[in-house]
């Protein structure tokens, strides 16, 4: 993974994000790119051309007006970056962007790329879901921009929800991901992840469901491809976006539908990962009409659903199986049994007692068994936890 030697547009608007942007720069630099920030007028609000400058070692621009009567070529930079990003993103220059409304020094650079561009957005939680918004980022997915997703959090305006731009770490790894070549230790390898919550239907409007965000299973992806695999992703409900290109995501909404893509594909899979918090239990019968709440106590049946992984146990062939265990109790001996019960090589046990660790978090804390092995990890992001997994599923599937 490098980006040394390579040539990096960023475009600052004008959101509070802007701040975060001197840390991505800084980034950049220490890792050898060659940095180019050009900004929009109103982004001198939130930060300045000295400080930009100073991290990236080179002017920084916000006017197609230089002194002396010169002219700031955006033409130039566009042709000269390898990727350009665009962070923060507001919901005016997004819409901007896909509608060609070329009114400022940003937009007629990007009009005029060649390169492959990144958007990091970055609004206020309504802006973010206001249908413009939406459709503004499917138009730029469209184009074929690589969306990296506002996270969910505290806001500027003190409201809790999506719309924060993405860490500059996050950024940064699509990035390095992006110009990643697909030599990696997986090269040649299919890998399966299961992801997110399955939501099991009770009645038209009504499901059953878990607190599970898909950030583990998304993470996995993310890094498998990093190393060369051809990753196929099914995940159930989840916000979470892949990045990386050598992932084919199918969106699933119950366990059986998960089964049937799973089964789709399992056959010729080298190696599978069950990172999806099934639902055990799904209604026996879903009301063709929504529920009336006509009694005082309503009563639904469950009926269990398919164990997709134990299914991928039982019919196991050549595929090195991972599962993962979430326990509140006896964790280890659980984890273990889960281990021999479903025909796995390997699981990863993460406990609800450990702060930071399981469901809706960036963060997890896991440890690995194996049949003859077992390894303890500290708490990090979700993303240095991808790592050390398949780190250590190479000390045993590729030894
Ligand atoms: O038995 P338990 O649900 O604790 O097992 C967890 C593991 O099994 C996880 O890897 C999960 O993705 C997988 N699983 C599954 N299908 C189910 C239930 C769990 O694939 N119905």
């Amino acid at each position: 993974m490098n980006i040394a030697g390579k040539k990096i547009l960023i475009a600052v608007t004008g959101g509070i994000a802007a701040y975060k942007i001197h840390f991505l720069i800084r980034d950049f630099i220490k890792k050898g790119a060659e940095v180019q920030v050009i900004m929009t007028p109103d982004s001198e609000n939130f930060v300045t051309q000295l400080s930009l400058s100073t991290l990236s070692k080179r002017p920084v621009y916000s006017d197609f007006y230089g002194d002396n009567g010169t002219w700031n070529s955006h033409v130039e930079w566009a042709l000269w970056a390898d990727v350009m990003i665009i962070a923060p993103c507001t919901a005016n220059t997004l819409a901007k962007m896909v509608h060609g409304i070329c009114d400022n020094l940003v937009i007629a650079t990007y009009m005029s790329a060649k390169c492959p561009v990144f958007i990091a957005p970055a609004m206020d939680l309504d802006m973010y879901q206001h249908p413009s918004t939406k459709q503004n980022l499917e138009l730029a997915e469209d184009f074929g921009h690589i969306i990296i997703p506002a996270e969910n959090g505290e806001l500027a305006s003190g409201l809790v929800g999506q719309g924060r731009m993405a860490e500059p770490e996050t950024i940064s790894e699509a990035i390095e991901s992006f110009f990643t070549p697909n030599t990696g230790s997986l090269e040649g390898k299919t890998v399966l992840i299961t992801a997110g919550p399955t939501y099991e239907a009770i009645d038209p409007v009504r499901f059953i469901g878990n607190h599970s965000s898909g950030k583990m299973g998304f993470s996995l992806a993310e890094e498998a491809a990093k190393r060369g695999a051809k990753v196929i992703l099914v995940s159930g409900p989840s916000s979470q976006k892949p990045v990386h290109k050598n992932i084919e995501l199918y969106r699933v909404v119950s366990a059986k539908e998960m089964l049937e893509k799973v089964f789709q594909f399992y056959k010729n899979t080298d190696m599978a990962i069950a990172s999806a918090a099934v639902a055990d239990y799904a209604p026996k019968e879903v009301a063709k009409e929504k529920i009336k709440k006509n009694d005082d106590s309503l009563t639904i049946e469950l009926i269990k659903n398919p164990d997709i992984l134990k299914t991928m146990g039982e019919q196991k062939t050549h595929q090195f199986l991972v599962g993962f265990a979430l326990e509140t109790q006896n964790e280890e001996e659980n984890a273990k049994g889960k281990l021999e019960k479903k025909n796995l090589d390997m699981i990863i046990l993460n406990s609800l007692r450990d702060e930071g660790a399981g469901f809706r978090n960036d963060t997890n804390k896991i440890k690995i068994f194996t049949k003859t092995d077992k390894k303890e990890f500290d708490l990090k992001s979700k993303t240095e936890v991808a790592k050390d997994i398949f780190n250590f599923i190479e000390t045993q599937y590729l030894k």
